[in-house]
């Protein structure tokens, strides 16, 4: 995952598997271009999105890509896979390369999944400290009332990471049937969660990330590019 910013100097060094040093005459002589434009401050900051040319040559040219994917049961959220069908494999190839997943859902579970090649900014969405709330929609076994709204705001001990959870809210559909909002994406949460609880996830759905929501005109296995606005606004 190519995503960090970094001196130009060390950019051209790896790229061109020559010591920084030497680059210094290809630099002062303004044959070292940045989006276009000459560069020949050697500790200039680029990025993964920056176009870099060394004279004719075209050292990096890479767009950011942001896709939502509507995950169906029974494939996993990964980029590859052995045994059963990736996330990764139901995008279509021309779209498909270098991408990670921001955020899993598990084998069974179905709805948003958000792809993208930009590290930094997949990072930030699942940063704890960025508090991006997620949205599910859950069948349960048994029924549910007021004492699992309350025991969802209150967090839950996970013994296994010892912690709390984080409040998450809760609230009741039908008798078996609710919305979660979490801030934290802990293996199976919300299935552990309910599991807390004496209960157990039938189906788990995630209609949003943020404020981003699954494209109801999405079928399960589709994806779409995020629009401009969606990859700007996810997180706010
Ligand atoms: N919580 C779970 O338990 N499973 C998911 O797929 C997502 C959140």
């Amino acid at each position: 995952m190519t995503s960090r910013y970094g001196r130009l100097d060390r950019f051209l060094s790896a790229a061109l598997q020559q010591s920084r040093q030497s680059l210094r005459p290809l630099l002062a002589a303004g044959n070292v271009r940045v989006n276009g434009e000459v560069v020949m401050d050697r500790q200039r900051r680029v990025g993964p999105f920056d176009r870099i040319e060394l004279g004719e040559r075209l050292l990096q040219d890479r767009e950011p890509r942001y896709l939502m994917l509507n995950k169906p049961p029974g494939v996993v959220s990964a980029t590859r896979d052995d045994r059963h069908t990736t996330v990764l494999d139901l995008v279509p190839p021309e779209l498909n390369d270098e991408l990670h997943l921001a955020g899993r859902l598990d084998f069974n579970s179905t709805g948003l999944v958000i792809l993208t090649n930009d590290g930094a900014w997949s990072r930030r969405l699942s940063q704890p400290e960025t508090g991006v709330w997620k949205h599910y929609r859950v069948t349960l076994e048994e029924a549910l009332d007021q004492r699992d709204v309350a025991a969802f705001a209150a967090g839950m001990r996970f013994e296994f990471e010892g912690l709390v959870t984080r409040p998450a809210r809760l609230v009741i559909r039908g008798s078996n049937q609710a919305d979660v909002w979490l801030q934290e994406g802990r293996y199976h949460q919300v299935r552990r969660m309910f599991a807390h609880r004496g209960n157990k996830v039938k189906t788990l759905h995630r209609l949003a990330v943020g404020n981003v929501r699954l494209d109801e005109t999405l079928a399960p296995g589709e994806c779409r590019a995020l629009t401009e606005h969606e990859v700007k606004t996810i997180a706010d």
